[in-house]
């Protein structure tokens, strides 16, 4: 298979990682030179820059956050990746949009929350992306994904470093997703036989609060617990996430798909990331 990850950070070198010598990859960064693993092509690339025949045929992961040139950019990305002849596009997008909800669960059909710039502005990104999918008939679905944890990064790498902080009484819920079982939601993804233009949510499934998990980080590598802080003392990106107490479903994929994460919860993570903290795990 041909694969176009365009904004190949955390999340996009994993891919590649798990990609194997048979596929054929291009990447792109802000500065190429900057990427040091072995693929076949990679691009210097920035918003709002257009795809060239760099895309045809390929599976298209667009991992690049909302910019200053969103929505736009995004809707012109699509169609020229379309006239290109990009296999089909997967949209790398974020829970961040859904609003508080009290320790109840959310899903895709749950209202997006549009009166905070960062969470409107991904939600725009996100729509223009999959309304000009359909405008220029080509697949496409958005992964929205929650936070973020594996190998050197999440809890247990900041806790090392002491840089973790909990806010507040540490109780609201939190959600993450393995960075490897992103992985295997954009492989069942791109591997599915058909594609309806949608969004699905990328989580394990065990939210939990975050005292919990770095109670048990600290137990397991005897370190201090983190300290604590008030929701005002962080930016306000790390406040609204660990203050959101929302619990995202990943029921949809399962379904449609056969989501199954390796990793349900961060406790069947933790050891592994503690014993072999840099280890690839594909
Ligand atoms: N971190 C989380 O917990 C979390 C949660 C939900 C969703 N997400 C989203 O999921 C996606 C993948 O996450 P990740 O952790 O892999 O992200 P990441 O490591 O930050 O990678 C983002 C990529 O976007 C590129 N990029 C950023 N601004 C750009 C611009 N103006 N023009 C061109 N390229 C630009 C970066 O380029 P360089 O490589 O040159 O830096 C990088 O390759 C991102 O969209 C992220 O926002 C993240």
């Amino acid at each position: 298979m041909k694969w176009s990850i365009v904004g190949c950070g955390y999340v996009g070198t994993e891919l590649v990682e798990s990609l194997g010598h048979h596929h054929v990859v291009t990447v792109t960064k802000r500065d190429a030179s900057s990427f040091k693993t072995s693929v076949n092509k990679a691009i210097n690339f920035c918003a709002p820059s257009l795809p060239t025949a760099w895309v045809a045929d390929s599976t298209v992961v667009f991992s690049i956050p909302a910019t200053e040139h969103s929505p736009a950019w995004e809707r012109e990305f699509v169609k020229a990746a379309a006239s290109y002849g990009a296999r089909r596009l997967i949209y790398l997008s974020s829970s961040t949009m859904y609003p508080p909800a009290n320790g109840g669960w959310v899903d895709e059909t749950t209202p997006p929350r549009l009166d905070h710039e960062r969470g409107r502005k991904r939600f725009d990104a996100e729509q223009a992306f999959l309304n000009a999918a359909e405008e220029f008939a080509t697949e496409a679905c958005s992964l929205r994904l929650v936070g973020i944890y594996g190998p050197g990064r999440g809890v247990v790498a900041r806790m090392k470093a002491g840089k973790y902080r909990l806010v507040g009484d540490g109780t609201n819920y939190v959600n993450r997703i393995h960075v490897a079982d992103i992985v295997s939601a954009i492989r069942l993804v791109a591997d599915a036989p058909q594609l309806p233009s949608r969004v699905y949510n990328v989580a394990d499934d065990n939210p939990s609060p975050s005292i919990e998990f770095a109670k048990a980080v600290s137990r397991q590598l005897s370190l201090p617990m983190p300290p604590v802080f008030k929701a005002e003392e962080v930016t306000p990106r790390i406040a609204r996430m660990l203050t959101s107490n929302r619990r995202v479903s990943n029921k949809l994929i399962k379904k449609e798909l056969g989501f199954s994460p390796r990793y349900p919860s961060y406790e069947d993570a933790l050891e592994e990331l503690i014993q072999r903290p840099n280890s690839r795990v594909l």
